[in-house]
Parts: structure tokens; sequence; C-alpha cells
């Protein structure tokens, strides 16, 4: 068991470009509540991404597309009142942010009111004025490139991207495109999801900020993946994803256990019960 860095200090934007520079490599994972919040910041780990994947995940819907800005506004705000250790990332949702950099400005204001230090938003090259006009009111911006959940319409599902050449929606160089975009608007990293490794590769070496692959192969200066995989709670498992525990079983095998108690009689005992 590894020890817990307990007196580490609060992780704050900046330090993503300083660990960028010293080849620190930079963790983040996805929490929704309070309790899981706290249980990852106590394990350590960098980041904690709000993510809209909360649609998936929690609220049993098949892609993120009908997430919105209000369910994350208070996702946000259960996870901020984990107070952390670990930076909070509130992430923009689908239809939030696409009509106009006006409406993109607002909509991150309502996440940094709820506790957010940062947002993050999908797409490169047609979100540059976004990024940019997000970041102009001191804003943190974590850009998303590569396969981005809210386009699964246009990709047709959620495919691996970037694995054909050329400057159309996909394409390869289009991807490398996205990626200096987003660096060139302002952001101050950038999560890019189901590529080829060796283009996560290129984009990682070419950009000046931190780049977090997931299902992008080692060589980005950061991971992150999907809280309720690492913790092996759903039955689906995607190849980029490791389940480091088994907590469905376990959660399966507790409640069989407490049902078993309270048919046989055997819970509450004297223990468990008040005099
Ligand atoms: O919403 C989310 O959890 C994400 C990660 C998969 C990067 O965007």
């Amino acid at each position: 068991m590894p020890s817990l860095p307990n007196d580490r200090k609060k992780v704050q934007v900046p330090d993503l470009a300083a660990w960028k520079a010293e080849g620190r490599r930079m963790t983040m994972i996805t929490a929704y509540d309070v309790t899981f919040a706290r249980l990852v910041d106590e394990a350590g780990i960098d980041m904690i991404l709000v993510g809209d994947s909360v649609g998936m995940v929690v609220q049993g819907t098949s892609n993120t597309i009908p997430v919105d800005l209000e369910e994350m506004a208070y996702h946000v705000r259960c996870v901020a009142r984990a107070n952390t250790k670990a930076l909070v990332i509130g992430d923009l949702p689908f239809g939030s942010y696409q009509i106009s950099p006006e409406q993109a400005v607002e909509s991150s204001i309502v996440l940094m009111k709820n506790g957010a230090q940062c947002i993050k938003l999908e797409g490169g090259v047609h979100m540059a004025d976004t990024i940019a006009a997000i970041t102009r009111v001191d804003i943190p911006v974590i850009g998303h490139i590569g396969l981005t959940p809210q386009s699964v319409h246009r990709m047709g599902g959620f495919k691996v991207q970037g694995r054909t050449e050329g400057f159309e929606a996909g394409g390869r160089e289009r991807i490398l495109e996205d990626a200096h975009a987003v660096e060139q608007s302002g952001a101050s990293a950038i999560v890019i999801e189901g590529v080829p490794m060796e283009l996560a590769q290129e984009i990682t070496q070419k950009v000046s900020i931190p780049t977090i692959g997931i299902g992008a192969g080692i060589n980005c200066d950061g991971q992150v993946l999907v809280l309720h995989d690492v913790l092996g709670l759903c039955d689906s498992k995607y190849r980029f994803a490791k389940h480091y525990a088994d907590l469905r079983t376990s959660t399966i095998e507790a409640t069989q256990a407490f049902i078993s108690d309270v048919r046989s009689g055997t819970f509450p005992d004297d223990a468990h019960s008040f005099h």
C-alpha cells in the first residue's frame, strides 16, 4: 500500500505547466459526489474531473448528450464540498457552449460559481474563439480532442479517431490542427481521447501545454479514467480502461449478505441496537 501524501498543497492550474516542464506524469479521475471526491483525494489524485460522463455512469443515459448545465452545476457543487487538494474541473455539457462564445462564458461562470477551478470543453479548431473568450475572463480551460463523446452522432459511435489521413473531422491532420488551435487559444491543458498512441505522442511533443490521455497511449503527460471503470463498478469493459478493483462483485456480495442477515434474523444484533 503506497503511503498517502496527506500534507500536499492544493493543486492550482499553473501547477500543470510546471509539472509538464518537470516531466512529472499527471493523474486525473472523474468523481461526481462528495464521498468519492474525498476518497480519490485521500489517495493523492492530482485532478478531479466532474465529467459529463455522469450521464452514462450515474443517470443511465446511453451517451452524454442529455446532460444539462444545471445537473453539472449540482455535481460540481457536491464535489467542491469535499474541499479537495485535487484540482476540481467542471465539464461543460452539450448545448451549454456551442451556440456562441458569450453562451460559453456564461455557462463557465455557472460552473466556477459552484466550485470548479477550471472548465473543460470538447472541440478544437471550431472552439478556438470560444476557448479564447473564456480564458479572456480568467477562467482556465482544458480542451478535449480526438474522440469527443458529445460528437457521438457525427462519429457514428464511440470510435477511435485519427486513424485516417486528412483534414476532415476525425482525420489525423485535423486532430493535430485541433491540438494547436486549443493550445493557441490559451487552454491550460488538453484531454486527448481515443486516438492512436503515436498521434497522441506527436501532439504531446509538439504542444507546450500538458496532454492528458484516455485511450491515447502511454506517451501523454498524464492519464484520466472514469472512476466507475477504475473501481470495476460497471460490467462493461473497455480496452482502454483498466479495472483496479472489482467493486461490482463486492457491492453485490455485501448487499446479498445484508439481505441474508435480515431474512435470517441475525441483523441487527445487540451490537447494532440501542438500549
Ligand atoms: O466526462 C468525462 O468523464 C470525460 C473523460 C472521459 C475525459 O470527458
